[in-house]
């Protein structure tokens, strides 16, 4: 099963990839910064001769990022005073961390996600006019390839819980309707499991994608989501019981809507009154993504659905911000 953040490190590493890896031409014979100084270093000549190492590089980006990198590793290492034992017990930790990632499960953007760092790059790189809906981590249970589905179909497909009407409009940041706008949607049951985590299961339940209409409007049922702990069985497990944190998040539903003309959204809307609000162990939460799952005695549904059971409703608007304009051409 294609697991989304695979795309996205793809993305990662290819703008970050060392020039030569780029194509770009580099000089083999180039004489090395620091050949003879690199001796009898110690506290801040070792770091400034690390620093002056990376001087050269080929890519100024490259060198800017490394260098910065390099400074905060060694201030770090001099600030708690790392002792040996401690420096084999981290790289211990994220060898570990290695080993138990594949193309399923990704550990390193998990330990990114609860030491907060997805949600600085996610803040950072998703400046937008305030009205725009807040963007939230992408986490690593999207799937390439969902089912198709049309405004009103049910996309829980046998997922366990509660039924739960879901609807809303796609609109710019001034209102106007955004007409078939993409939306992935995906969420957990409420035994607070996306369907990828049972390994028996062939078929997608609780996911899909479907198009706003016209007055970019969209609607599905689906079933009530439960707040859940994210993965805990590897070193991120170990992190976060080491440090007497919860692994819990907020119950919520993931929203990727794209539409052309306008960034796309990679979202959650999060339900009101769930405890972890505010101790999600991935930092996701933002209060404009909170909204009320309204419980229903069983009768007529907003759809026009006669519901013999109790059920929920829930309803969210989502304002892309415009995309940004390179070159006289918006991306
Ligand atoms: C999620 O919401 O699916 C998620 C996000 C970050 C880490 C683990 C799970
Ligand atoms: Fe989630």
């Amino acid at each position: 099963m294609g697991i989304g953040v695979g795309q996205g490190i793809a993305i990662v590493v290819e703008k970050m990839a060392w020039p030569a890896e780029r194509g770009e031409e580099v000089d083999q014979h180039k004489e090395k910064p620091m050949a003879n100084g690199t001796r009898n270093l110690a506290d801040e000549d070792l770091t400034r001769a690390v620093l002056a190492s990376f001087e050269d590089s080929t890519s100024e980006r490259f060198r800017q990022v490394v260098q910065s990198l390099v400074r905060h590793l060694h201030a770090f290492v001099k600030e708690v005073g790392l002792t040996e034992e401690e420096w084999f017990r981290g790289i211990d930790f994220l060898t570990r961390t290695g080993h138990i990632t594949d193309d399923k499960r990704q550990e390193f953007i998990l330990l990114s996600d609860v030491l907060g760092v997805s949600m600085q790059v996610i803040q950072i790189n998703n400046q937008k006019p305030a009205e725009a809906t807040a963007s939230t981590v992408f986490g690593p249970f999207f799937v390439e390839g969902s089912p198709r589905f049309v405004n009103g179909d049910d996309i829980a497909n046998g997922a366990p819980g509660e039924p739960c009407f879901m609807q809303g409009r796609v609109l710019s940041i001034t209102g106007e309707p955004i007409a078939d706008a993409h939306i992935e949607v995906w969420q957990a049951d409420d035994k607070g499991f996306y369907d990828v985590q049972y390994k028996e299961l062939a078929q997608a339940r609780g996911r899909g994608h479907l198009y706003a209409d016209g007055q970019g409007r969209y609607s599905f049922w689906s079933v009530r989501p439960q707040a859940y702990p994210i993965p805990e069985d590897g070193p991120v497990g170990e992190l976060l019981d080491a440090a007497n944190r919860s692994p819990m998040r907020p119950a919520h539903v993931h929203f990727l809507i794209k539409a052309p003309g306008y960034q796309t959204l990679i979202t959650h809307v999060f339900k009101q009154g769930d405890p972890h609000l505010d101790s999600d162990a991935v930092f996701g939460v933002k209060s404009s993504l909170i909204t009320g799952f309204e419980r229903h005695e069983p009768g007529t549904a907003p759809d026009g659905k006669q519901m013999d059971v109790p059920f929920y409703t829930m309803s969210y608007d989502f304002l892309l911000a415009p995309a940004e304009e390179k070159d006289g051409h918006s991306s």
